[in-house]
C-alpha cells in the first residue's frame, strides 16, 4: 500500500488533496481486491460488449483484454501494487490498465459506473463462492450418507429433553443431519437463482445513454439475465442478505451437530471416538483429548449470525440508489464465505471418519426404559386404552427405578401384577431390536427403513455427480 495523493480518477473538480485520514478510511482496497478475478472478467465482457455495439475499437479491444490478462498474471504473481490512493480494486486495476496501455485503458469505464461494477464483482465473486460451498455441502453429505449406510443397524438412545426417549438407529440420527443439510443446499441454490442477474448497464444509478447490448454482456459472463430497473441494480444487496442468512442456518445446523459431537465423544456418553487428528491436548491436563474442531464450529455461528445482523443493519433506511454505506458489505459476506467453507470442510472430513461405540451406545439406550411406549403400544393391542397403558407403565418403570432394572429385565410375573394383559409374548417388543424394528414407517427408525433412506440419499447425490 502507497501513497495517497490526489485521486486520478475522479481529482478534476477538486483543489485540495484528500486527507490522507480521509483517504485511508474510505478506501477498500485492502479487502475488495479479493475480487480481482471477478473485476477483470466483468470489464473484459464489458469492453466486448462496447467493442460488438461499435463504441470501442477492435483495437482498442484486444489492448485492453491483453491488458487485463497480464495484471492478472501481475496480481497472481504477488507484483502488482496496491494503492490506498486508489481505493478500491476497481481504480487500483484500472489505473495500472491506463499505465500499461495508454489511452485505450481510459476507455474501459465507458458506459460504466463503479456502482454498477462492484455491483457486478460481488454477483461474480458469490456465485463463485456458493458454488464451491455447495460442492462441499454435497462432500458432506455424502459422508454423512456413507456412515449412516453403515450405522443403520446400531442402535443408541433417541433423546426428548436431552433424556433418554426411545432406541433409534445412529444411521436415523446421521440422516436427521442429512435432511437438515440437504435444505441448506436448497436455500443456497435457491439463492444463487436470485443474485444471477447483472447490474452492469445500470452504470451510476440511471442507465447510460450508449446503446448498450445488455442482454450481450449478460450472456458473456455468464448470468441469466440483465437487471430490470437500474436504481435497482446498483443498490440492491438483497443477494447477500439472503446469502448470509442461509449460511447463519447452515452454521446453526453444524453447531447443533457439533454439540453433539462434542456430548457424545464425553467419556459420559462415549458414544463415538473422534480420531486424533480432529483434537488437541491440554497442556496441563496429560489425560485431556479436547473436540476442538467441533468445539470451534460450534463457537463459529455467532460471527456469521453477527454478520447477517451486520448487512441487515447496513440496507436498513437506505434510501436510492447506490450509497458509500454499500462498501460495508463486503467483509460480513467475505468472512461469512472463509467461515463457512471453513466449516463445511472440517466436517466433511470428520463425518466419515467418525468411529461410532456400539455397545456404549447399545448400553445407554438399555439404561432409559427407552422401550416403556412400546409396552403401552403393547397393552393398546391387548384392547387397553392408551391413557390407562400409559398409567401401567409408568408403575413398572417405578419399579424398575427402585430396583435398578430395565423392564426387559424383569421376570413376567412381576410385569403381570400391573396387568393381567401382559403375556410371556411381552419380551419381544421390550427388545431394543424389537422396539426398533416396528418403527417401520416412512421417515421411521427401522433399519429397513433407514437403508431404504440411505439409499434416496444416495440417489439424490448422484445426480450431481
Ligand atoms: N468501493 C466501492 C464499494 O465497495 C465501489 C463503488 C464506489 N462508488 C462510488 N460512487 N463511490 O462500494
Amino acid at each position: 500500500m502507497s501513497n495517497t495523493q490526489t485521486n486520478q480518477s475522479w481529482g478534476g473538480r477538486f483543489t485540495e488533496s484528500t486527507d490522507a485520514f480521509v483517504a485511508a478510511f474510505t478506501a477498500s482496497v485492502n479487502f475488495d481486491q479479493r475480487m480481482y478475478r471477478q473485476d477483470i472478467n466483468g470489464s473484459i465482457a464489458h469492453a466486448q460488449m462496447l467493442t460488438r455495439i461499435g463504441v470501442l475499437s477492435e483495437t482498442d479491444c484486444t489492448a485492453i483484454v491483453e491488458g487485463l490478462e497480464a495484471i492478472r498474471g501481475e496480481i497472481e504473481r504477488g507484483e502488482f501494487v496496491w494503492s490506498i490512493a486508489l481505493e478500491d480494486v476497481h481504480m487500483n486495476i484500472e489505473a495500472r490498465l491506463t499505465e500499461r496501455i495508454g489511452d485505450a485503458g481510459k476507455r474501459l469505464h465507458t458506459g460504466r459506473s463503479r456502482n454498477d461494477q462492484v455491483a457486478t464483482d460481488i454477483r461474480l465473486y458469490l456465485r463463485d463462492a456458493i458454488d464451491a460451498i455447495l460442492a462441499e455441502i454435497r462432500r458432506l453429505l455424502g459422508g454423512m450418507a456413507e456412515l449412516a449406510g453403515r450405522e443403520a443397524d446400531t442402535i443408541m438412545p433417541g433423546f426428548t429433553h436431552l433424556q433418554v426417549a426411545q432406541p433409534v438407529t445412529f444411521g436415523h440420527h446421521l440422516l436427521a443431519w442429512f435432511e437438515m443439510t440437504k435444505r441448506d443446499h436448497e436455500r443456497l441454490v435457491d439463492c444463487r437463482k436470485r443474485l444471477n442477474i447483472m447490474p452492469l448497464g445500470a452504470a451510476a444509478l440511471a442507465g447510460t445513454s450508449y446503446p448498450l447490448d445488455r442482454q450481450y454482456t449478460a450472456q458473456l459472463l455468464g448470468f441469466d439475465a440483465p437487471c430490470a430497473n437500474s436504481l435497482d441494480a446498483v443498490s440492491d444487496r438483497d443477494f447477500a442478505i439472503e446469502f448470509t442468512a442461509a449460511a447463519a442456518i447452515l452454521m446453526t445446523h453444524l453447531s447443533r451437530m457439533a454439540e453433539e459431537l462434542v456430548l457424545w465423544s464425553s467419556a459420559q456418553f462415549g458414544f463415538i471416538d473422534l480420531p486424533d487428528r480432529f483434537c488437541t491436548g491440554s497442556s496441563i491436563m496429560p489425560q485431556k483429548k479436547n473436540p476442538d474442531v467441533p468445539e470451534l464450529v460450534r463457537g463459529k455461528v455467532g460471527r456469521v449470525n453477527g454478520h447477517l445482523i451486520a448487512l441487515l443493519t447496513l440496507m436498513k433506511s437506505q434510501p436510492l440508489a447506490y450509497n458509500k454505506d454499500n462498501q460495508e458489505d463486503k467483509e460480513p459476506l467475505f468472512d461469512t464465505v472463509d467461515t463457512v467453507q471453513g466449516c463445511l470442510r472440517a466436517f466433511a472430513d470428520m463425518i466419515p471418519a467418525l468411529r461410532p461405540q456400539r455397545d456404549r451406545m447399545l448400553e445407554s439406550a438399555r439404561r432409559g426404559f427407552a422401550t416403556a411406549t412400546d409396552l403401552a403400544d403393547y397393552l393398546v393391542r391387548k384392547g387397553l386404552p392408551f391413557r390407562d397403558a400409559h398409567e401401567v407403565v409408568g408403575k413398572a418403570v417405578r419399579l424398575g427405578v427402585e430396583t435398578g432394572r430395565d423392564l426387559a429385565e424383569m421376570a413376567l410375573a412381576e410385569l403381570q401384577q400391573f396387568s393381567p394383559l401382559i403375556a410371556d409374548d411381552v419380551f419381544a417388543v421390550l427388545t431394543l431390536e424389537g422396539s426398533v424394528a416396528a418403527r417401520d414407517v416412512l421417515g421411521g427408525t427401522a433399519p429397513n427403513r433407514v437403508r431404504e433412506a440411505v439409499g434416496a440419499a444416495q440417489a439424490w447425490l448422484a445426480q450431481y455427480a
